[in-house]
């Protein structure tokens, strides 16, 4: 696999920044045996145990490594069986889709919707649902549902989808990709139910139809799958044994929504597994996935930074950052400890939170994502008779130029005032350097429980609401 020819993504955190917030490059370098032993245990040792179907020790339960070499895995048993492999078989389903509807309904929860939904607003047109079936290049609408049990917005949903003016040829018909690891999540359950009888409907009746047009993501055993089977899905894809909901962006989990968006799915699995190599190989100073362990602990530690912000300028990642606020707090939030994580969205947060940011309480670690490359030809101002704005000062300044003068100028307020920031670079907001920001930001996240003393895998507080709202419906 080329991957020299892949631009990586770079995390700078050796800026006067830190220094002006009174962490050290020595204290950074202090921890780099640590974390290049725990990389060590993440990468090699736990992954192992997990491949060895040994009995793992109490102590390390759950252990939920198998997200690590996944990439690799899924695409070896691609090269080895085009049609076959799991991810030959997500193409082809992809691609009978695409023939056969024009929208699809995703139904998901947590790590069942995050993914795909950053995937959605990161790779495809901002307005991918609003363009015509040819300008979305014949790839079908895609919505969420699910996510919740908002019955207003499901029926929202449900009205768009059965109103002929809004479903264009083939056949007017449309889809469902319903996704639960667990297949027991009553939000994605109930959704599953109501949005499958209106695709009955939609099929005039005929069940058989509406399950061809149903996939269906899930555990090798439960509710679902069950379900799947009993209906006659003809195509049901697996969530990996030992992949946790919030690690499974790279599984079916998110690689069947990515494929029927028209996501180059081969270059985002390609990207993770450069990541994997740098993380395996590199020294902690070239290694982002540690280096931003070692930036984020330091300053939690040391500086009382427990508030994490990603802060991205690109509108199309911000449901990116909303997929890391899930990995993070689910993964750490555990023991009354955790950093707690916010995503920023800028320049538009610039005009909301950056106050609080410059001047409120010094709780804070910024770390920017920033976009070197923007996919479309950058846009310039030109001259107008009417200067009124003094805008004809900017003529032939292009919006990527006053989107950098923004950030450089965020940042530079931030180290005056002592405030620490990070960046990390994207070559550009496609599929291989986002396949290197998934990876990073899963490995990082697993590093830092062990660093922490922290087991990442599982979310036994989640629990909680699920027993009482059960109980609540009569259901325990
Ligand atoms: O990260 C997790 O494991 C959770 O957020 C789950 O993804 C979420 O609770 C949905 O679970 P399931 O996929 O079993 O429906």
């Amino acid at each position: 696999m080329p991957a020299t020819a892949m631009r990586i993504l770079k995390y700078d955190w050796s800026g006067s920044q830190l220094e002006t917030t009174g962490i050290s490059k020595s204290q950074v370098a202090a921890l780099a045996g640590q974390l290049e032993s725990i990389r060590d245990q993440v990468a090699r040792d736990e992954l192992e145990l997990f491949h060895s179907g040994g009995k793992i020790p109490a102590a390390q339960q759950p252990l939920d490594a198998a997200f690590v070499d996944l990439p690799e895995r899924i695409l070896a048993s691609y090269e080895a069986d085009r049609t076959g492999s799991e991810l030959g078989r997500i193409l082809a389903v992809a691609h009978r889709l695409k023939d056969e509807v024009d929208s699809v309904v995703v139904l998901g929860i947590g790590g069942s919707y995050m993914g795909a939904r950053a995937l959605m607003e990161a790779c495809c047109h901002p307005y991918h649902n609003l363009l015509s079936r040819s300008d979305r290049g014949g790839q079908p609408r895609v919505f969420f549902e699910g996510n919740n049990v908002d019955n207003d917005a499901a029926q929202g949903l449900i009205d768009l989808l059965s109103s002929p003016s809004n479903t264009e040829s083939p056949a007017g018909h449309w889809g469902i990709v319903v996704i639960s690891k667990s297949g027991e999540t009553l939000e994605t359950a109930a959704s599953f139910r109501i949005f499958f009888d209106a695709l009955v409907a939609n099929c005039g009746g005929d069940e058989k139809r509406a399950a061809e047009l149903t996939v269906p993501v899930t555990g090798r055993q439960g509710k679902l799958f069950e379900l799947s089977k009993a209906l006659g899905c003809s195509e049901t894809f697996r969530v990996p044994d030992g992949v946790g909901g919030r690690f499974s962006i790279l599984s079916p989990v998110g690689l069947v929504p990515a494929a029927l968006m028209g996501v180059d799915v081969i270059q985002l699995l390609r990207g993770a597994v450069t990541m994997n190599e740098l993380f395996r190989t590199a020294p902690y100073d070239d290694n982002p996935a540690l280096a931003y362990v070692a930036v984020s602990h330091l300053m939690e530690k040391h500086r009382g930074a427990n508030l994490r912000l990603l802060s991205v300028w690109a509108k199309s990642l911000e449901a990116v950052g909303l997929w890391y606020d899930q990995l993070l707090a689910e993964s750490l939030g555990k023991d009354e400890r955790g950093a707690t994580p916010l995503t920023v969205l800028n320049t538009r947060d610039l005009h909301s939170r950056a106050q609080q940011h410059q001047e409120g309480a010094r709780d804070k670690l910024i770390t920017n994502v920033i976009v070197e490359q923007w996919r479309r030809d950058p846009i310039e101002l030109h001259t107008n008779d009417q200067d009124q704005d003094g805008l004809n000062r900017l003529v032939g300044t292009a919006l990527p130029e006053i989107m950098s003068a923004a950030t450089n100028g965020t940042n530079r307020a931030y180290r005056d005032a002592g405030r620490c920031t990070a960046d990390i670079t994207l070559p550009a907001v496609d599929e291989s350097s986002l396949g290197q920001l998934f990876q990073m930001l899963m490995l990082a996240t697993v590093v830092e429980g062990r660093l922490i003393g922290i087991n990442p895998y599982g979310q036994p507080g989640v629990e909680a609401y699920k027993q009482h709202m059960k109980k609540n419906l009569g259901m325990d």
